[in-house]
């Protein structure tokens, strides 16, 4: 199956860490987000090809995936960033129009604990949802007695309005890679946008009036990774999940915790729910739910519920923050 994952954007939400970092190589609970959803593909078999859309800092991702999977990616540039249907549209060139081809669209700021070779093997397009309490901030999916969706609602304007509650979370698998590319050229050319974008929604709307049948597949695990605060509680849910043993003489280790390679801890409390990354030297302090990126130096510290770019140093400070690359404080 070909799998399409648009990472051109700009992650204006995660600034500073997206003006020296693209989103999806920002780590959580040790690696970069976009490892676990390759590396998923990969593994489980699901993807025959993988197809990048990039944008912002681009190279960097290109770097990173080439010098880690064995695996052929292919890299389509988007150049301006005009929203999501506008992205997988980019990768048009890469499929058959014939053959009406089946694509899976995962966004790459997206984590999903989600059984994918199970949802991959419906007969129908599937989008995937999960429930909320408050449907206001999502697109949410209305479906008929049958199951089958018939409307998709962008941002319905309150829980009393909204058909459902199951809200559409950023993967999808669509069984008509023609038809779905045909709709995302009628949104443009009419020129519909949503939120001033080009919209994938939009262009499922008119996959449902073009009679393509539809289901919901519910994904229990979705772990965003699009601002400070759900970075960190993905962090948290990883690092629950993989529950690491670490001792480390002088120091006490709430699990759970993720430390890297020649990490350093003298006289610390390091957790629960702290990853600290490759190259790090903390001394006399205390650090938990937070990511500490590469090589920073903490000394008499304490840092909770943040975000520490790489190269930064923190000495002498009571931090709750979210720190870009070689910050000193
Ligand atoms: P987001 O809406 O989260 O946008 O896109 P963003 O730029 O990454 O983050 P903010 O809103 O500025 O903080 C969801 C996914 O779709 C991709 C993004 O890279 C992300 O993986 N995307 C979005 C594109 O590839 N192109 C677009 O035009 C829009």
């Amino acid at each position: 199956m070909k799998v399409i994952i648009p990472v051109a954007g700009v992650g204006t939400r995660l600034r500073p860490h997206t003006i020296t970092q693209p989103k999806v190589l920002l780590n959580v609970a040790g690696h970069p987000m976009i490892y676990y959803i390759v590396d998923e593909l990969i593994r489980k078999k699901i993807a025959d090809s993988i197809i990048f859309i990039t944008g912002h800092q681009g190279e960097k991702i290109e770097h990173y995936l080439n010098s880690t999977f064995n695996f052929r990616f292919d890299y389509v540039k988007q150049r301006e960033t005009l929203g999501l249907g506008h992205a997988v549209l980019c990768a048009k060139g890469k499929f058959d129009p014939i053959k009406k081809e089946d694509v899976l669209i995962i966004l790459g700021d997206t984590l999903f604990d989600v059984n994918l070779k199970d949802m991959v093997k419906s007969r129908y397009s599937v989008i995937g949802v999960k429930k909320v309490d408050d449907p206001r901030r999502f697109g949410v999916v209305e479906k008929d007695k049958k199951g089958f969706i018939k409307r998709l609602v962008e941002k319905p304007a309150s829980k009393e309005v909204s058909p459902s509650s199951d809200a559409i979370v950023g993967i999808y698998l669509l069984k008509n890679s023609t038809l779905l590319f045909d709709s995302i050229e009628h949104i443009i050319r009419n020129k519909i946008t949503t939120k001033g974008e080009y919209q994938l929604t939009d262009a499922l709307e008119i996959m449902l009036r073009q009679n393509e049948k539809m289901v919901s597949y519910n994904v229990h695990g979705w772990l965003d990774c699009g601002k400070p605060e759900t970075l960190l509680q993905t962090n948290r849910y990883l690092l629950g999940k993989k529950s690491n043993d670490y001792k480390i003489k002088g120091s006490k280790i709430n699990k759970p915790v993720y430390i890297g390679k020649n990490v350093t801890l003298e006289n610390c409390i390091i957790g629960p729910n702290a990853t600290i990354n490759d190259g790090c030297l903390i001394r006399n302090s205390i650090v938990d739910n937070s990511i500490i990126d590469n090589n920073c130096h903490i000394e008499n510290a304490v840092v909770t519920d943040s975000l520490v770019g790489r190269n930064s140093k923190i000495i002498k400070k009571r931090l709750n923050l979210n720190l870009g690359e070689f910050s000193e404080i």
